[in-house]
């Protein structure tokens, strides 16, 4: 086995600062984190750093919405993804934000170092202009029909359905979604960065085997339509970096977001007297290996721009860039109705971190193809796997070891040739962490796992503990159980972080590293073993979806999202069943902060709806009051019942609601148009 640390600098993509860290994003952070302990398990000198991703026009529509400033949102969100992401064991040397001093300083000088070479040209272009709004619109914030497939409704730069790429402006029947207006077209000057100059050498790069053979085919298909000149920057409003010598023109926030990785690292170095330094890892000639991992929605960034815009402003290109695909939940795209749009903090009330590390990188290889959290099989996997095959093993051996020898270990293995085969096993799995092939190291340790159970099954502890003249054969045995646990947590600590530590505390031995793992355990004394992880039960993992539910419930019962405005038909209209209805009764839900549970009268027929308005009204208040309910919705199954329709009410939220209500005259019942 080598012995020569390498030096390397690591990155997850940086998160938006728009909303909360979900199941989807944990892919990345937790597939990245393995790797980044991996490497410092086996010697290699690691630095992982990240940030948050805090500019461009979701983020400043996003603040606008919530009646508060970007800087006051990104704030905000840094600190959540901070928070959340740690919880999971997520360990960052830093995690810095794209709305900083370095990272501007960084823009300036990358773009100044390009414009010198003459890789920037400018040019006045025709855009998408929502009239209503008075701004221009980014390719996602025009929607309409795919000009490729005629799939309806998809973004403005890419179609979900055949995943071809375009422009706005070809976009047949487009819509604003700020505005829902159809956009105009108007004229601007823009800045461009001339990518198709790095053509040759980002095909070599490519060709050097930086990047999978699934992105490398992608990159093919991208080279063979030809590399056009890359539009670098926005008209105000925006929010983000102004453009040196502009009154009204910024950077381009996918500009600005891979310099993330490099100001995040700068200011690492800020808090720690100088190191690292930036040039260790970015300068041309360093000798640092540089990893991103990110998500297969983002490769064109990453494998395109970023290299070519590092390699103009004189900085290395990176070793590998690493795509994972999407997740989905119960084999579909998380939704927020069925409860599987997850957020981060939201699991965390519920299960344990260390379950979907584990789950995560059973499911993971280092393709771009999705992966399935499907709900049962998360519960079977980790009760069979972690539970029922690994922590069982020290589960079986540990009191023995603690009641009838007072912690002492025997002073030699039983069986030094399985012992060995464990280590052996270690070159594979190394090998498999080290390629992203976590889903073959995890089969390969469960495998190991299962012999470890069937040594203890075939010298059964437990009957020869019953025969006073069987003790050194008890002590024997479980030394030997034990001891192959240990080489097992060694390989699960990247994934495990958390257990490995609880694990350490039992072994009384230091940190497990992958070298000392080969030094089995012998003649000490270990301390008492404590549950390393309980059972995952599948109660818990129900109400997990039906917090997510209501969550998702409560959070559009109250304010329309952007997409709502899309235009809909008459007929989907006409659908929908509105009815005048009398409040009858109305109480506080215990335990909802948000609730009222109102009964409502519709003529001939009660219905018990559960809404979100209790921040605005007392439910006294509302009885004999006159309501608009919409009587044909699904009746949805939240945490506090079931609710049977919902009311119309207008407003942003909390003491700001207001109910909608006919004049007088109108009867319980009667149909709204
Ligand atoms: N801000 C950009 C990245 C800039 S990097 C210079 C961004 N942010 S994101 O918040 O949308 O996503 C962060 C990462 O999470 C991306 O790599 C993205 O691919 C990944 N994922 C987001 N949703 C995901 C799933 N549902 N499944 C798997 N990964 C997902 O993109
Ligand atoms: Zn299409």
């Amino acid at each position: 086995m080598e012995s020569v640390t390498r030096k390397m600098l690591v990155t997850s993509a940086l998160p938006y600062a728009s909303g909360p860290i979900h199941m989807g994003h944990l892919v990345e952070y937790i597939q990245t984190d393995i790797w980044v302990r991996y490497q410092r398990l086996i010697g290699n000198d690691c630095t992982y750093v990240c940030a948050s991703d805090a500019h461009g026009t979701p983020i400043m529509l996003k603040a606008r919405k919530d009646g508060i400033s970007p800087e006051e949102l990104v704030t905000t969100l840094h600190t959540e993804h901070e928070r959340d992401l740690a919880s999971f064991f997520v360990e960052f040397d830093n995690f810095h934000t794209t709305h900083s001093e370095e990272n501007r300083e960084l823009v300036e000088q990358i773009f100044a170092r390009l414009d010198a070479k003459g890789l920037i040209t400018k040019r006045t272009i025709e855009q998408a202009y929502d009239a209503q709004a008075g701004m221009f619109l980014p390719d996602r914030f025009v929607r309409g029909t795919c000009p490729m497939c005629g799939a309806e409704d998809q973004a403005g730069d890419n179609c979900e359905v055949c995943s071809r790429t375009y422009s706005p402006s070809d976009l047949v029947d487009p819509k604003s979604v700020v505005s829902g207006t159809a956009p105009i077209r108007k004229e601007s000057e823009h800045y461009f960065f001339r990518l198709g100059e790095f053509e040759t050498s980002l095909r070599q790069w490519m060709a050097d085997g930086h990047v999978s053979q699934s992105v490398a085919r992608k990159l093919d298909e991208w080279f063979e339509v030809g590399l056009q000149d890359w539009d670098i920057s926005r008209d105000a409003p925006y929010f983000g970096c102004k453009i040196p010598g502009t009154e009204d023109k910024y950077f381009y926030v996918w500009l600005d977001a891979p310099i993330g990785y490099m100001s995040s690292l700068v200011n690492l170095g800020r808090k720690n007297g100088g190191v690292p330094d930036l040039d260790t890892y970015f300068a041309a000639d360093s000798d640092a290996e540089l990893y991103h991992f990110i998500g297969k929605d983002i490769i064109y960034f990453h494998t395109l721009f970023w290299p070519a815009v590092l390699e103009g402003a004189g900085y290395r290109k990176p070793t590998g860039v690493f795509a994972h695909g999407f997740l989905t939940v119960n084999g579909q795209k998380m939704s927020k109705s069925r409860g599987t749009f997850i957020s981060a903090a939201t699991y965390l009330e519920e299960l344990n971190p260390e379950y979907l590390r584990y789950y995560y990188a059973f499911r993971l290889g280092p393709g771009i193809d999705d992966l399935d959290l499907s709900l049962d099989d998360f519960v079977t996997r980790i009760n069979s796997d972690l539970i029922g095959k690994f922590v069982n093993i020290a589960s079986r051996c540990a009191g023995f070891i603690s009641r009838n020898f007072s912690g002492h270990l025997a002073g030699e293995l039983d069986d030094p040739a399985l012992f060995d085969e464990f280590l052996a096993a270690g070159d594979s799995i190394r090998q498999a962490y080290e390629e992203r092939e976590f889903s073959r190291a995890m089969r390969e340790i469960m495998k190991l796992a299962d012999r470890a159970n069937q040594y203890i099954d075939k010298h059964k502890p437990w009957q020869l503990a019953k025969d006073e003249t069987q003790q050194p054969r008890v002590q024997a045995v479980c030394t030997q159980g034990l001891n192959l646990f240990r080489v097992l947590m060694t390989y699960l600590k990247p994934t495990l972080p958390s257990i490995a530590t609880a694990a350490e505390t039992f072994l009384n031995n230091g940190p497990l590293t992958w070298d000392n793992r080969c030094e089995p355990l012998l003649g000490v004394q270990i301390n008492a073993f404590v549950p390393l992880i309980s059972r995952l039960d599948n109660k818990a993992v129900a109400r997990l979806v039906e917090k997510s539910a209501e969550l998702a419930g409560e959070a559009t019962s109250t304010s329309a999202t952007n997409s709502d405005k899309a235009m809909i038909s008459i007929d989907d209209f006409l659908n929908v069943d509105l009815r005048i209805a009398e409040v009858l009764s109305a109480e506080v839900v215990d335990g909802a902060d948000k609730l009222l549970r109102i009964t409502v009268s519709l003529g001939d027929e009660r219905r018990t709806v559960l809404a979100g308005i209790r921040t605005a009204y007392d439910p006294e208040a509302l009885v004999g009051r006159q309501v608009i309910i919409v009587a044909n919705l699904e009746p949805r199954k939240m945490r506090f019942g079931v609710s049977e329709g919902m009311l119309l009410a207008a407003g942003p939220g909390n003491e700001d609601i207001f109910l909608v209500s006919p004049d007088a005259g109108a009867q319980p019942g009667m149909r709204v148009r």
